[in-house]
């Protein structure tokens, strides 16, 4: 029984297999078949916060695999009618698989603690590792090989970014970051880092001109995550500069893309020029959520070694 609760789960072999048998299914998906991986698989979708891409791409991937997706709403009391450890000893008994959103990172560790089936990390205050892969996977469809680019993040230091620092150590890709220097990673993030991805190149700059010039992945996410709405106009300032619009965008090399893990604040982390220009590969990176959480399903649940 595996989880995913951060890439620290996975090491760069199982990465990499991921990513072919990810591949492999989106090339049948292409074609009109639906390899049937997990029939009477059953996934349960747990979540404390809004989503469009993860919940709808993880039910679609499921039941494109053969399986069952069940979102709980609210009436399952997660949190509230029984502790933790019981919900998970309890719900392990139905289901196969259990997607996790939750505002704290903690209560989806202690939750995977007490389940007895595999746990999947739909996004915490702390990490986002179904966004990296997916990302990750993008990247290795333009440019074929991962190792030796350069990945540039432009912007907070946050659950994505965190995602996306272990997942290039991963994959042997460099990371240079642009961030204001009260929004940097802390010591804590960058030691967590450093022991999940030992061979990470990451360089850490306030400069984003300095950041986009080598990079083949001109990178943003919001300014303000969900659950630092009241923070949202001071961030606003704090992030002035570090917009990615055409001028920033001409500093980067010729073929550079532009991502985001969306959803976007239009205006604000990014212009419209340049999400809706022709760098953007922004829905292609949400489609590939679809096909890198198909991978991640079929491997954790056995159905490809
Ligand atoms: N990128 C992402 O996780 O989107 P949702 O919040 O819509 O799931
Ligand atoms: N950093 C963002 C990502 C949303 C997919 C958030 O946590 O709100």
């Amino acid at each position: 029984m595996r989880n995913l609760i951060t890439l620290a789960d996975f090491d760069a072999v199982e990465v990499d297999r991921i990513f072919s048998i990810t591949e492999d299914l989106k090339a049948k998906y292409r074609k009109g078949l639906r390899e049937s991986l997990l029939p009477g698989r059953v996934m349960a979708l747990l979540f404390e916060k809004q989503s469009l891409r993860t919940r709808v791409s993880f039910e679609a991937g499921m039941i494109q695999l053969g399986g069952n997706a069940m979102f709980l709403g609210p009436e399952v009391g997660f949190g509230r009618r029984e502790s933790i450890a019981d919900f998970g000893h309890v719900l392990s008994q139905y289901v196969d698989v259990i997607v996790v959103r939750v505002n704290r990172h903690e209560t989806l560790q202690e939750l995977a603690k007490h389940c007895t089936c595999s746990v999947i990390n739909g996004l915490t205050d702390y990490a986002h590792p179904c966004q990296a892969m997916a990302d990750l996977y993008t990247i290795r469809e333009l440019v074929g090989r991962l190792e030796g680019h350069t990945f540039a993040w432009i912007g907070d230091a946050n659950n994505v970014a965190r995602s996306i620092a272990v997942g290039c150590g991963k994959v042997g890709m460099k990371m240079i970051m642009a961030t204001p220097e009260k929004h940097q990673f802390d010591d804590e993030s960058l030691e967590w880092i450093k022991r999940q991805a030992p061979d990470l190149d990451l360089t850490i700059t306030t400069d984003p001109v300095e950041a986009v010039r080598d990079a083949v992945v001109v990178y943003t996410d919001v300014w303000a995550s969900m659950g630092q709405e009241n923070e949202r106009e001071v961030r606003r300032r704090d992030f002035a500069d570090y917009q990615i619009n055409a001028k920033l965008l001409s500093h980067a090399q010729k073929g550079a893309v532009f991502m985001h893990c969306l959803p976007a604040r239009r205006g604000e982390e990014v212009t419209d020029e340049v999400i809706d220009g022709p760098q953007s590969v922004v829905v292609q990176q949400a489609a590939n959520r679809m096909h890198a959480q198909k991978g991640i399903l079929a491997w954790l649940l056995g159905a490809k070694g």
